[in-house]
């Protein structure tokens, strides 16, 4: 396997990452893909911290994902909704920062169904804001250390034909995820311009690794080719994504968290890591030694975005650095679907399979 070694291993990174000391972190959303890394890492990245991730476990949370937690006595689970505001304020006050990984994050169930969407990227988001503001004013008034981050996404940014976003680029978000995710951010720098609350917001590219729900293209088309099924390919299979591994990801929203300046954004994105969707699914077959004759190409998404592309110089100079290559993210990835089936059998066999027909019944059928 490939790897960068001329750069931080993450144990520097969390290192670099401790100028300030916080003593209970709330992690919203943890039990999903990202924020279930976050975790993980952030025990041993911090291990004076407390972690209290509080998690609805909506069809994407799991609570395996946070199974080599569960001994840790600083680690609490509650589960809960972020939009709900009394079961939120109490834990928030206690603590001294929030990261917010909560969100209903796949973009096709956003084009078939958007309000729920809407309740968690927007108002869920506004909940855990204005927790934050009243649970905290006292405290910084007094000039005590409280962070927020949210957590987002480059898809904000919309469909970049050519170049790279940076921070300032305008928000063109095309579908109901982005949207959303677009409104939570607005939200967030609303809270720090009008009340002051120290808001940090993060951009992330397409992030892939282990415990990837296998809605989404990697571990959807990594489980098929396991299981010699199709991948279904939208429209011409050229849409472009820059594949960033998750623990690269945590690290990033870890060092924000602790060295971001409050009421700026942060694009999180990778270098020489971009692939089409074709590209994608045949580096994924040839690793597994299968046939690209599993290939299928289907209906395009509606409004797809065909590119995104970010300028990500603002949190590498804040110390920040990509610890794997694009080679060696793919193979991690396929290497622990390929060692934990019993994770993903059981998702496939539920809720999962209602959603798929829907989404790919049809299309696969006349294929
Ligand atoms: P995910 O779908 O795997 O996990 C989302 C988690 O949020 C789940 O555990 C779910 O139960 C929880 N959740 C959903 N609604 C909730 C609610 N109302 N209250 C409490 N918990 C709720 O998502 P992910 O891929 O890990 O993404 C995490 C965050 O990172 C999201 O905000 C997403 O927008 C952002 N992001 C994702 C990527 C990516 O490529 N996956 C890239 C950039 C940014
Ligand atoms: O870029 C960050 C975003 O990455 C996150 O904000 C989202 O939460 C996350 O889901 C992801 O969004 P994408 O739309 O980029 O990811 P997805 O895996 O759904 O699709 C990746 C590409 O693959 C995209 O061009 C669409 C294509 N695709 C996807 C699926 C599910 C297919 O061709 N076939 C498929 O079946």
């Amino acid at each position: 396997m490939t790897q960068r070694t001329q750069q931080a291993p993450p144990e520097q990174q969390a290192q670099q990452a401790q100028p300030i000391e916080l003593r209970h972190v709330v992690v919203a959303g943890a039990a999903g893909f990202i924020g279930s890394a976050y975790a993980r890492n952030f025990v041993a990245w911090h291990p004076r911290t407390r972690i209290t991730v509080v998690d609805k476990l909506t069809y994407a949370g799991n609570p395996e994902n946070l199974a080599p937690l569960s001994a840790n006595p600083n680690f609490a689970f509650v589960q809960t909704d972020i939009c709900d505001y009394d079961a939120v304020a109490p834990l928030i006050a206690d603590a001294d920062a929030v990261v917010n990984f909560a969100a209903e994050s796949h973009v096709d169930r956003s084009i078939y169904d958007p309000d729920v969407f809407v309740r968690t990227n927007v108002l869920g988001v506004n909940t855990l804001l204005r927790a934050a503001k009243e649970a905290w004013s006292d405290a910084l008034a007094r000039g005590e250390t409280r962070r927020f981050v949210q957590v987002s996404t480059d898809e904000v940014y919309g469909h970049v034909a050519e170049g790279a976003s940076g921070e300032d680029a305008p928000l063109k978000p095309r579908n109901p995820y982005s949207a959303a995710k677009a409104g939570g951010d607005l939200l967030a720098f609303s809270y720090f311009t009008n009340y002051g609350l120290p808001v940090m917001v993060t951009r992330g590219a397409n992030t892939i690794g282990p415990y990837q729900y296998p809605e989404k293209a990697t571990p959807l088309f990594i489980t098929n080719a396991i299981e010699d099924k199709p991948l279904p390919i939208y429209g011409e299979g050229k849409a472009v994504r820059h594949y960033l591994y998750v623990d690269d990801h945590a690290a990033a929203i870890d060092l924000v968290l602790h060295q971001g300046e409050p009421g700026q954004a942060y694009n999180i994105g990778p270098e020489h890591s971009e692939l089409n969707t074709v590209q994608l699914a045949t580096r994924i077959l040839d690793y597994l030694g299968k046939p690209h004759s599993l290939i299928r190409f289907v209906p395009d998404r509606p409004g797809h975005d065909y590119r995104y592309s970010l300028d990500s110089a603002k949190v590498r100079h804040l110390g920040w650095a990509q610890r794997y290559d694009l080679d060696h993210t793919l193979e991690a990835t396929v290497a622990w679907y390929m060692e934990e089936p019993n994770w993903w059998r059981k998702i496939k066999s539920g809720e999962y399979r209602e959603y798929y027909e829907r989404q790919y019944g049809k299309a696969l059928a006349t294929a």
